[in-house]
Order: C-alpha cells, then sequence, then structure tokens
C-alpha cells in the first residue's frame, strides 16, 4: 500500500496550485498527485483567454465588488455570493502570486500586466499571456510543484474512490504503463479531476475530458451540484469544435450572419459580440435555425456563422490571439487575416460538480460535510459560476479555491493519524473489473457506443431543451447504457492498454450524461445555460435553488439546497 498525507487526483490547475500551498504551508508533508497523463498535460494547458482579476491596470475605476457583480449576474443570481465575494477579492492577490513565480504575462508598454475585455465584464479585467494564458500558468507551476519534493504519478488512471463509514480513506488506481494496480491511503483526498466535455460529440475539451472524478464520487453515494448547467462557448471552429478564444472577440472580431449582419445587436445591443456565453451561444443557435447560419460554400442556410477578424489587422491578430489563427489554418487553411472563420457553439465547461464549501470540503448533504474529501476547480461546484461562467474566471477560481484548498488541507491533516484501511478487498474488486472487461465477448467497439452516447447527448441535452426532447433522450440513453456489457477490447494486455482506459472513461461518461440528463428534466425553468423551450422564464419562487443529483445503479434522486444571497438581490437580467 501507497502511503500519502494527501492524494490528490488531477494535475491541472487546481491540483497543482493545492498541492504547492499544502507544500508551502507544511513541507513536512506528504504530498502525492496523480494524474492520468502527464500534469503538463492536463486540460488547464488548453486554457486560452485570461484570467480575471482587478488590477486596474486597464481600468483604474475597476473594482472587486463589480467583478462579483458581473459574475453573480453572469451567474443568473445562482451563483453563491459568499463564494464570489473570496473569488473576486482574493483574484489580484493570486495573480501577482503567479507572477512572482515567472508566469509570462502579457505586458502593457510601460511594462504592468496587459489587461483585456471579456465576456459579461465590464470593465477590461481579463490578464493574459497572449492565447495561451492557461500554458503559460499550468508550466509555471508545474515547475514549482517540481522543487517542493511532491510526488508525482502521472500517466496512472484512478479508479475508485474509497469511502467507508463518511470517510474518505484514500484511491485506488491502475498504472498505465503496466496494468499495475496499488491503492493509496492518505489523510485527505483532494478531487481536482476537471470536467466532462467529452459526454458531447462536438467539444472544446481534450480527449481526456471524460468525468471520471464525477462519475467515482457519484458512485461513492455523494451528490453532484448543478449538473445541468453546461456551458457551450459560441465559438468552436467549426466542424471540429476546438476553441476559439473569446478574446478574439475580446480585441475587437465580429460575429457575422449570412446577410453580412452583426447579428448580436439583436440579442444584447449594450454587450454586442461581448455578451455572456449562454446569451451568445443562444443568439448562434436560433440564428442558424431560422436560416441565417452559413454554408460552407458561403451560401445562406448552413450550420455555422462568421467570426471576422479582418477589420483587426495582421499585427493587432498576430500578436494577441496567434494561437487561434494557427488554429483556423492548421485545422482548415483559413488565413483569419484575409478570410471570416466558421464557427459555431461547442460544449466548453461544466459549472457543476462535487458540492464543497468555501475551504474546498465536499459536502454530503446540504448541511454534513465527507471527512477528509476535498474538491476543487472545474470538478468542483462551490459555486461561483451558477448558471452560468464567465469568460476568464474559470483560471481564476482554480487558482483562489486551489490555494484555498491547499491551505484548509493543510491545516486538516496535522494531528491527524492516517485511517485504518484494509486494501485487501479493494485490489480483488479492481482486479475482477478488470480482467471481466478484458474478458468480455461482445460485438461492439468502445468507440462506437461512445459515438452513439455522445450523438444521444447532443441532441437531446443541448442548447435548447424541453420535456418530450428529454425524455426521449432519456430513453435512449439507456438503450445505449445496456450496450456497455457488450464492448469487446481487442486488447488483453497489460502493457499501455488504452483500450482498458477508454472503457473505463466510457464508464464515465455514461454515469455524467444521465446526471446531467436528469437534472436538466427536474429544472423546469430557464436560467442561465439552462434553456428550456417549454419553460422559457426564470423562475425564482421555485427554482432559486441549487440542484443536488444523487445517482445509484437504480436511478438518481433529486435534491435542491439554497443559494447564499449576501450582496445582490435577484433582478431581470439584460444586456
Ligand atoms: O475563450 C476562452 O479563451 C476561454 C476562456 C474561459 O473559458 O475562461
Amino acid at each position: 500500500m501507497i502511503e500519502h498525507d494527501v492524494i490528490i487526483v488531477g494535475g491541472g490547475l487546481a491540483g497543482s496550485r493545492a498541492a504547492l500551498e499544502i507544500a508551502r504551508t507544511d513541507p513536512s508533508l506528504s504530498i502525492g498527485l496523480v494524474a492520468k497523463t502527464h500534469p503538463i498535460r492536463s486540460h488547464s494547458v488548453a486554457a486560452q483567454g485570461g484570467i480575471a482579476a482587478v488590477l486596474q491596470n486597464a481600468d483604474p475605476n475597476d473594482t472587486w465588488e463589480a467583478h462579483a457583480f458581473d459574475t453573480v449576474k453572469g451567474s443568473d443570481y445562482l451563483a453563491d455570493q459568499d463564494a464570489v465575494e473570496i473569488l473576486t477579492r482574493e483574484a489580484p492577490d493570486v495573480v501577482i502570486d503567479l507572477e512572482h513565480m515567472g508566469v509570462l504575462f502579457s505586458r502593457f508598454p510601460d511594462g504592468r500586466i496587459a489587461q483585456r475585455a471579456f465576456g459579461g465584464h465590464s470593465h477590461h479585467r481579463t490578464c493574459y499571456a497572449a492565447d495561451k494564458t492557461g500554458h503559460a500558468i499550468l508550466h509555471e507551476l508545474i515547475c514549482n510543484l517540481m522543487g517542493c519534493g511532491v510526488t508525482i504519478y502521472d500517466e496512472w488512471y484512478v479508479l475508485q474512490l474509497i469511502l467507508e463509514e463518511g470517510q474518505t480513506k484514500g484511491v485506488v488506481m491502475y498504472r498505465i504503463l503496466d496494468g499495475a494496480l496499488a491503492i493509496v491511503r492518505a489523510k485527505a483526498v483532494m478531487f481536482a479531476t476537471g470536467g466532462y466535455g467529452r459526454v458531447y460529440n462536438t467539444t472544446s475539451n481534450d480527449f481526456a475530458s471524460t468525468g471520471d472524478g464525477l462519475a467515482m464520487t457519484a458512485i461513492a453515494g455523494v451528490p453532484l451540484e448543478d449538473m445541468e448547467f453546461v456551458q457551450f462557448h459560441p465559438t468552436g471552429l467549426y466542424p471540429v469544435g476546438v476553441l476559439i478564444s473569446e478574446a478574439v472577440r475580446g480585441e475587437g472580431a465580429y460575429l457575422i450572419n449570412s446577410e453580412g449582419r452583426r447579428f448580436m445587436e439583436d440579442y444584447a445591443p449594450s454587450r454586442m459580440e461581448l455578451a455572456p456565453r449562454d446569451i451568445t451561444s443562444r443568439a448562434i443557435t436560433r440564428e442558424i435555425r431560422a436560416g441565417r447560419g452559413i454554408n460552407p460554400d458561403g451560401s445562406a442556410g448552413g450550420p455555422f456563422v462568421y467570426l471576422d477578424l479582418r477589420h483587426m489587422g495582421e499585427e493587432k491578430i498576430m500578436s494577441r490571439v496567434p494561437f487561434c489563427w494557427e488554429e483556423a489554418h492548421r485545422l482548415l487553411g483559413i488565413n483569419a487575416v484575409h478570410q471570416p472563420m466558421p464557427v459555431r457553439p461547442t460544449v466548453h465547461y461544466s459549472m457543476g460538480g462535487i458540492p464543497v464549501n468555501t475551504q474546498g470540503q465536499v459536502r454530503s448533504s446540504t448541511d454534513d460535510l465527507v471527512e477528509g474529501f476535498f474538491a476543487a476547480g472545474e470538478a468542483a461546484c462551490v459555486s461561483v459560476h451558477g448558471a452560468n461562467r464567465l469568460g476568464s474566471n474559470s483560471l481564476l477560481e482554480c487558482v483562489v479555491y486551489g490555494r484555498r484548498t491547499g491551505a484548509a488541507i493543510a491545516q486538516y491533516v496535522q494531528n491527524r493519524k492516517r485511517p485504518d484501511l484494509d486494501e485487501t478487498p479493494y485490489l480483488a474488486d479492481a482486479t475482477r473489473q478488470i480482467q471481466a472487461l478484458l474478458d468480455q465477448t461482445g460485438s461492439y467497439r468502445i468507440a462506437q457506443i461512445r459515438q452513439q452516447y455522445q450523438d444521444c447527448m447532443t441532441q437531446y441535452c443541448g442548447v435548447f431543451r424541453s420535456e418530450e426532447v428529454m425524455r426521449a433522450g432519456i430513453a435512449r440513453l439507456k438503450e445505449i447504457q445496456q450496450l456497455y456489457n457488450q464492448v469487446y477490447l481487442d486488447d488483453k494486455g497489460k502493457c499501455w492498454n488504452t483500450e482498458v482506459i477508454e472503457a473505463l472513461e466510457l464508464r464515465s461518461l455514461m454515469i455524467v450524461g444521465e446526471l446531467i440528463l436528469t437534472a436538466a428534466l427536474n429544472r423546469k425553468e430557464s436560467r442561465g445555460s439552462h434553456s428550456r423551450e417549454d419553460y422559457p422564464n426564470r423562475d425564482d419562487a421555485s427554482f432559486l435553488k441549487h440542484t443536488l443529483a444523487y445517482y445509484s445503479p437504480a436511478g438518481i434522486d433529486i435534491g435542491y439546497m439554497p443559494v447564499t444571497i449576501t450582496l445582490f438581490q435577484p433582478q431581470e437580467r439584460k444586456y
């Protein structure tokens, strides 16, 4: 059995920032960090546009209160305002701390960190490193971690959270290199496992974003919060769905329909292309539905709209958003200096997740906590984003709440002994589970079932939803779930068996998808990213509350939890 004081699952921004804080607080603690990829390949590395913080470098009139108000309004008033206050007050400090670690932010000519406009933010407050901000931050954090004695288990897949009688005791993990199984026993377990974009067929997320941490938490009997709120980023490059950063619009690009018109004037006249993402994604979807989308030959009635950068000029495009230019060039052969890019909404972010308090401690219900279990980042729901996240608030959440959770863990483990744990049944179960997958004699390939599942979620639980469509989706999803036992693996070996990992990831996708659809069906209103055609209005009287979805193989139970309102009373949301 492997022993640590703390085991962190996930090597992205939240996990690595937490590990660093624990090591800084008490260098004598033994910290393990497990990731199914190398940590610098975690999805945080793909974050582009920036990290929000009131530094007042571009706008001396900006305040943390304005940042908090924008975030709460953007969330359609579902965010917990105590958590938002912490996020926005601590933002400048965490960004300066990153700078001191060596993060290479872009600069104004006078040397201060540059800040740009972003959707839903009333001031220019997004700090950035061109359009590779996640890359710049994650690399520096991991470099800092390397010097702190944290044990990194890269390319290990965590199979199970060990939770006995309300207390987490460790995890079961599988080494991808050779199929070895190991049990880790720890005083505290932290999940920073990221999102689940791969539940859908078109996403900006990488292949590893399969919601494993969420599924393991749900299997362990812990509820998941607000899973119905799935963020569609307005500008996924058509047809692949990769991210074209909101920074492109922050720097001045236009959204244009088949009539050549900047249609955002019909949907958010005061903010235009920099409206929050839920509003912009709905606007694009409506334009396409109304026949004002564009076809690859340029004719009307097609599946995308244009993102037009041409008026920005080559120097600005190449210095501020070079990666987005490169993506369109590499994937579609488009030179955005001279041609518009085809874009449409793509699944980007999970507002919901593992419910936590502002110390990162996981909730087992409205009033209770799980002993020894912590979470932060996209996998967690604290909830600072409510029903819709503002761009550049997610890197911020990872760093603010990664740091806070790390500090809380460092305190929690003091003067505690490691839990009693018998590893034998966990090893036997995991061995049986892997062997059962290898022995299965079905007729389906993993990719076939995964594709059907992703298509189902995309068709039945997309930008717009209704009871009839979602009920049909749940029925279809149940049919596809039955196929899981008929999957066969070609590779029966132990060395780098990625089919085993894909089969386990498919299990995660299936659990997470069912939780999303069930929570969405039960929320009979429209709020933020959850847009019901049969309930088009927000209904504060009945639904100003968080969903808690409890999974079991027999079905999903839905409960609710109050929203914390401290600063701003809910009002109609107009832009
Ligand atoms: O558009 C973007 O660059 C994404 C930023 C974010 O999701 O925060």
